[in-house]
């Protein structure tokens, strides 16, 4: 990450199928977070991007394992509402939430908090994908939201966004390269899409690409920050974690982009 490290965190080779991914067992320092504790679900940890191999091509672009912070979360959405883009905002209702690298499904939860017309997560790691349906299944039998939430255990580059406006969020999952490919998969159906396309991109360390690609204007750059528990509760938890090189400073850098064509 930019302000610590999930972005250079070198994910290397993959892990060797052990059961508890190195950084979600107490023995690694674990540590809950008030998040957790208050919903029951289980979204903490730190796993480096070198123990979640999934055998997939894009292994090695994996930035990390961590949970977003929820005051960023919803930082980030009053920033995005206040945005004043040229062709306005769609209303929330009509947008489809989708997290790029949902990880156990944090930002899917929080989202599942407005009312999104839907909730979907993609993320890689069979094992996180796994966790974050049990926290969704936590979500309804506890009728937090009525919001229909679904989460795909695969590769971001391969996800085709669904019709209508969408709203894509990525807390640093991946490397340059893959991040490009999204933006290529994406770019055969952008000219045919009707609804729109925004972006929300937290530590964002691969503002570079979309900088440079053509179609997607900026609304949004500057920091988002932490509630004083957030930091709080991050800063001790990273401080447990093995190789918690991400430092969890009081903000994120964080950008906002919109499809414009
Ligand atoms: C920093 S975590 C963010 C978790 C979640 N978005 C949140 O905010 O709570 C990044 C996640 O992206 C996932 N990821 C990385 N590369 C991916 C890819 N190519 N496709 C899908 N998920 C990916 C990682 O496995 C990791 O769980």
């Amino acid at each position: 990450m930019s302000a610590g490290a999930l972005g250079r965190i070198n994910a290397n080779k993959p892990s060797s199928g052990r059961r508890v991914l190195p950084g979600l067992a107490q023995k690694d320092g674990l540590i809950r977070h008030p998040f957790d504790l208050e919903f029951g679900v289980r979204t903490s940890g730190l796993v480096a991007g070198r123990h979640l191999g999934s055998g997939h091509r894009h292994d090695r672009h994996v930035t990390a394992y961590y949970a977003v912070a929820p005051s960023v979360f919803r930082g980030m959405i009053v920033r995005w509402r206040q945005c004043r883009p040229s062709a306005p905002l769609a209303p929330i209702d009509a947008y489809t939430f989708i997290d790029l690298g949902a990880g156990m499904g944090r930002a899917m939860l929080l989202a599942a908090d407005y009312p999104f017309r839907a909730v979907v997560g993609v993320e890689l790691h069979p094992t996180l994908a796994r966790i974050a349906r049990g926290n969704l299944a936590i979500w309804r039998a506890a009728k937090r939201t009525r919001v229909p939430m679904r989460m795909h255990c695969r590769d971001a580059a391969e996800f085709l966004l669904p019709s209508g406006p969408c709203v894509v969020f990525l807390f640093n999952p991946f490397g340059a390269l893959v991040l490009r490919r999204v933006l290529r998969a994406w770019s055969r159906t952008l000219d045919e899409r009707t609804g729109q396309l925004d972006i929300l991109y937290v530590n964002n360390e691969q503002e570079n690409v979309l900088r440079r690609e053509p179609g997607f204007e900026r609304l949004f750059h500057g920091q988002v920050r932490r509630s004083h528990a957030d930091a709080v509760a991050d800063r001790t938890i990273l401080k447990r974690q093995p190789g918690a090189q991400y430092a969890a400073p009081g903000w994120e850098d964080c950008s906002i982009y919109r499809w414009v064509g």
